[in-house]
C-alpha cells in the first residue's frame, strides 16, 4: 500500500477515518478481484467496469480467506420448478470453504442464508487509482 490521498475526496471524510490509496485501477482486470493488504487487514477489491468493491477478506461464518481463487460470478436465482434462472452476474462472492454467497455491493449474505454480513469499504477511483475509505487507525 502507498502513501495517502493526493487529492481531496469527493465524499465527506468521516471523523476518525482516512482515504488510502490501496492499488491503481489498471492492477486488475474487468470482472476480476485483487487482494490487497492494509495495515493488518486483508481485503479483497472486486472490479466491475470502472467500479472497484471492497471487502474483507474474511468469511462472516467460519473466517476463511473469501477471495481465495475467487472471481466475481453470479449465482442461481430463486425460481419456479423446472426453471434454471441464473442473475446477479459479476456481483457475488463465494466463499471457497462452504460455499454462501456474499453480495460484492452491499456484503450482505444471498438469499438469507445467514443475517452476517462482510464488512465493506466505501472506494473511489480518482484518475485511475484505487482509494478506500479506512479507520485511520488501520492505515
Ligand atoms: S467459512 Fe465461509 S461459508 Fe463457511
Amino acid at each position: 500500500v502507498q502513501g495517502p490521498a493526493t487529492q481531496e475526496p469527493t465524499v465527506d471524510t468521516p471523523r476518525g477515518r482516512t482515504w488510502q490509496r490501496v492499488c491503481g485501477l489498471g492492477d486488475f482486470g474487468d470482472s476480476s478481484t485483487l487482494v490487497v493488504q492494509v495495515g493488518h487487514r486483508s481485503i479483497g477489491l472486486v472490479r466491475l467496469g470502472d467500479s472497484v468493491h471492497a471487502m474483507l477478506n474474511q468469511c462472516p461464518h467460519q473466517g476463511a480467506p473469501l477471495f481465495k481463487g475467487a472471481l466475481p460470478n453470479g449465482t442461481m436465482l430463486p425460481s419456479e420448478p423446472d426453471e434454471l434462472l441464473y442473475g446477479l452476474d459479476g456481483s457475488v462472492i463465494r466463499c471457497p470453504l462452504h460455499g454462501w454467497e456474499f453480495d460484492v455491493t452491499s456484503g450482505a449474505a444471498l438469499f438469507g442464508i445467514c443475517n452476517k454480513r462482510v464488512v465493506t469499504y466505501p472506494v473511489e477511483v480518482r484518475e485511475g487509482e484505487v482509494y478506500l475509505l479506512i479507520a485511520q487507525r488501520e492505515a
